[in-house]
């Protein structure tokens, strides 16, 4: 039981850049826009952009899917960064997610913090008829995404459709996307994509 009603965010950046990365600017954005809703929210910040998880060892394999009370003392002590990053997602009610498109997909360092927080047990888990159920359904996510091209709706495009299993899979469907496409294809139709972008945005939380 929660001792406060106060809303959680997790804010999550994957861009390898920093100052001048549009995703990063755009999560920004709808931090503030919440933050505009409720100032006293709870904000925690995961900048994957600057400390990217490592990828999952073979110990952190194995002990992912051993039941807790079978887990070695090794094990236990190798789960402790998975433990925490899947922590900081179960306690947030909204997430926001700034993620660029590589190679049509999520950065590498998001695809970590995925393959960390899909947890059995944890975030997902078996349920009678055999089936896979998600724990997370109380959750609603805001990804701003920012690519180069522009492969939204084409089958090139392998990072909202990917995100969108990865959320399901864990119990998420309250997912709204904020895109930013098209930023190579010259210096106007860059402004004009940032600016929709972001109006995009505004216009979401003045209905809220
Ligand atoms: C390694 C790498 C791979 C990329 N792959 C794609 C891609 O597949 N499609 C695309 O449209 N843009 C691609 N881009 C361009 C980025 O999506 C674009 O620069 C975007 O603005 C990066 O996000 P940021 O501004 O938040 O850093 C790639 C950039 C990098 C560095």
């Amino acid at each position: 039981m929660r001792p406060d009603p106060m809303t959680r965010v997790l804010h999550i950046d994957c861009s390898a850049r920093s100052a001048d990365s549009v995703s990063r600017r755009l999560s920004q954005t709808v931090v503030d826009q919440l933050i505009k809703v409720e100032p006293s929210l709870q904000l925690v910040r995961r900048d994957l952009g600057r400390a990217a998880p490592a990828a999952v060892t073979g110990v952190e394999a194995e002990a992912f899917f051993t039941p807790p009370p079978d887990r070695t003392g090794e094990q236990v002590r190798a789960l402790a960064g998975s433990d925490a990053l899947t922590s900081e997602l179960l306690q947030a009610d909204t997430v926001v997610l700034g993620t660029p498109m590589y190679n049509f997909n999520v950065p590498a360092s998001l695809k970590a913090w995925i393959d960390y927080v899909v947890r059995p047990g944890k975030t997902f888990h078996r349920v009678a008829n055999g089936n896979l159920e998600g724990l997370c359904e109380d959750k609603k996510v805001y990804v701003c995404t920012a690519s180069s091209g522009k492969s939204k709706g084409t089958n090139m495009d392998h990072l909202r459709p990917y995100l969108d299993v990865i959320f399901a899979f864990i119990g998420i469907r309250d997912v709204i996307y904020f895109d930013a496409e098209g930023l190579a294809w010259g210096e106007q139709e860059r402004e004009r994509s940032i600016n929709r972008a972001v109006e995009g945005i505004q216009q979401h939380f003045s209905k809220s």
